[in-house]
Parts: C-alpha cells; structure tokens; sequence
C-alpha cells in the first residue's frame, strides 16, 4: 500500500475538519470513560484471571496485544491535542492534529477488529505508553527557545510512534501466522499510518526545526562575514596607503 507522505507532511487541515475531529474525540472520549466508569463500579478481575491464561494460545497473545495498544491509543488521543497545544512551529502543529483525527480512526479500527474477533479491547492499560507521555509531559513543562522546544516534542512523538510500530507489527504477523486476514489487513493499515506519521515528523524536524536552533553552521556565518569585511577593511586601507605614497 503506497501511502502519500508528502500529502501528509504539509497537509493542513480545515478548520470544519479539526473541529469534526474535535467532535468524535471528545464522543470516544465520552465513550471511555463511560467503560472504565463501568468497571468502576462493577470491578471484575478478567483481566487479572486472563494474565494466567494469556500464553495458552497464539490467539489469546495476540487478543491481548491489541488490548494493550488500543490502551495506547486512547491514551495518545488525550495527550496528542496537547503536544499541539506547545507546539510553535504551525506544520508541527497540523502533523499533530493531523495524527490526532488519524490516531480517532485507529482506535475505531482496533474496535472494529474487536466485533471480528469477538473479543473486547478494554480491560488492560499500556503501561509502557503511560511512560512515554509521561516522559513527553515534561517538555510541556519547559521553557525556552521555542526551536529547541519543537525538537524535543518531535523527539517524544518519535519515541510513541516506534513503540506503535514494533506494537503493530508484531499484532500483524500473530494475525498473518492465524490466518486472521481481515484483521491483519486493518492493522497493517494502521502501521502504514504510524510510519507516515513518523517520517512526517523526521521530514519536519529537519527541513524546518532543526535549521532554526541556530547552532552549527548558523554560528559560524557572521564570523566569516566579519572576517570577510576586515578583509575588505585591510584591501580598502592598504589600497588609500598606496595611493597615498607618490
Ligand atoms: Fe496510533
């Protein structure tokens, strides 16, 4: 499947489609809590029995693969609007709100999967996600130069989406070995999306941030310049001295 990464990259969607995106974040986010308030009130310990039970078959790791990435992704729903939120750079702005309406679209994905399996999605937390936003929430804290900032919200993204890489492309092959075609299909569409995701923020970083930390090359100009005008200085004085002489 050829995904269009350019398209990605400086894609920016309108406001109607942010704000429609907004709209069904905040339904799943209402879903959400209506599940885990449901589990609140009437604790099972499914998850708690299945942990033993879990290596029994191909098929119950991978039910419980999907069950921690789709944690991962409710998770990201949540912490992606706010990475946008720090941003300065306005294309890493759009990439973020651009993977938060494609990261709504894998969770339904992960649930469609769920209605052909059988199976449910919650009833497991990605601890390794709580992690790495945790670990992201600190830069939100930070201040400084907004350059700087940009890369390391970019170096936070990058760390989730190579987790959601390595999370997918491992419930693909356990579906692909099953012979689960279909649900291999649609997790593999996903991983499409989490590696465009990943090159956009590469392609962002460098063409755009990582030129305006001004460090390196950006250090040395002025000081060439100014070596260049001295230079100038010296030909210009040496010249009105040779004038000068006769
Ligand atoms: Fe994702």
């Amino acid at each position: 499947m050829q995904v269009d990464t350019s398209r990605k990259v400086f894609a920016q969607p309108s406001e109607a489609r942010i704000n429609q995106g907004a709209g069904t974040l905040f339904a799943l986010e209402a879903d959400i809590s209506a599940r885990f308030e449901y589990r609140r009130c009437k604790p099972d310990h499914t998850s708690i029995t299945r942990t033993k039970e879990i290596m029994e078959t191909l098929q119950d790791l991978l039910e419980n693969e999907l069950q921690d990435v789709y944690s991962a992704e409710t998770q990201l729903v949540k912490a992606l609007p706010k990475l946008a939120k720090k941003a300065t750079s306005e294309s890493l702005k759009q990439a973020f709100l651009s993977h938060l309406e494609e990261t709504v679209g894998q969770v339904a994905r992960l649930e469609e999967i769920a209605t052909l399996m059988g199976v449910k999605m919650t009833g497991k937390t990605c601890k390794a996600m709580e992690g790495l936003i945790k670990e992201g929430a600190e830069i939100l804290e930070e201040e400084g130069n907004a350059a700087v900032i940009d890369a390391a919200l970019i170096g936070a993204a990058q760390r989730v989406e190579h987790y959601e890489i390595a999370a997918y492309g491992t419930a693909k092959a356990f579906a692909e070995h099953l012979g689960l075609t279909e649900v291999a299909d649609l997790l593999d569409a996903t991983l499409e999306e989490e590696s465009a995701a990943d090159e956009t923020l590469s392609g962002i970083s460098l063409d755009e941030i990582l030129p305006s930390t001004n460090s390196g090359d950006s250090e040395e100009e002025p000081q060439m310049e100014a070596d260049e005008e001295g230079a100038e200085k010296v030909k210009s004085k040496s010249a009105k001295g040779a004038r000068k002489k006769p």
